[in-house]
């Protein structure tokens, strides 16, 4: 069976355009649906220009509105990529351990509430640490927090701009996203995974 995927944006969709590239016609998953809180969010326009049914939520915090979309879809997978909002507890009840969420920093070091996109790079930046990373984890009722299922180190160089360091650490999410998915499809849920440099959870 092919594992249904649902992926949430709110911004551009460089990593939505990473899993559409990696999911191609015959791959063990397929997206079946791109949502977002935002009706200006870039991402859509990569769903709709492939014919994949793209919705705006009236309400994020709807839990019905959500949970009626994705049954509707037939969704077995909700990845968050790049979606800053927190899904509704009831969603992540009824999908418990089929969320996923890719995170650009070594969680738990700068993650939590506020820390999204460039603020994430900054704060590395401030704190003098030598490297940062790329983590993608089971999603739960609070920001961030779920059980991790992979992680990849990246340096951080000492002349380092915060577009420099954001650049390098996107394009590994953009190895580690879609690697978590065709994992969670291969095992049929998500599950800890090692991609090459990967540093995986159960070695730290
Ligand atoms: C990614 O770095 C993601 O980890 C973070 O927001 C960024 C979204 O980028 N939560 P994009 O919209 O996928 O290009």
């Amino acid at each position: 069976m092919t594992m249904r995927i649902a992926v949430a944006i709110s911004g551009r969709g460089s990593n939505l355009e990473a899993l559409l590239h990696a999911l191609r016609p015959g791959a063990p998953a397929t997206i079946a649906l791109v949502v977002s809180d935002r009706a200006g969010a870039m991402g859509l326009d990569h769903a709709r220009t492939r014919g994949i049914p793209a919705h705006v939520l009236a309400n994020a915090s709807d839990a019905a509105g959500w949970l009626d979309l994705l049954q509707q879809h037939g969704v077995d997978l909700l990845v968050l990529a790049g979606y800053l909002k927190l899904v509704p507890a009831p969603v992540i009840a009824a999908y418990r351990g089929r969320i996923i969420n890719t995170h650009p920093s070594l969680l738990p070091a700068f993650g939590g509430k506020g820390m999204y996109g460039e603020r994430v790079h900054r704060a590395v930046l401030a704190s003098g640490a030598l490297e940062t990373g790329v983590t993608v984890h089971l999603v739960d009722e609070a920001y961030d927090r779920g059980p991790v299922l992979a992680q990849i180190r990246v340096p951080v160089l000492a002349d380092d701009t915060v577009e420099q360091l954001a650049a390098r650490v996107l394009e590994i999410e953009h190895r580690l996203l879609p690697a978590a998915v065709l994992a969670a499809a291969a095992a049929g849920k998500p599950v800890p995974f090692e991609l090459g440099v990967a540093t995986p959870c159960h070695e730290r």
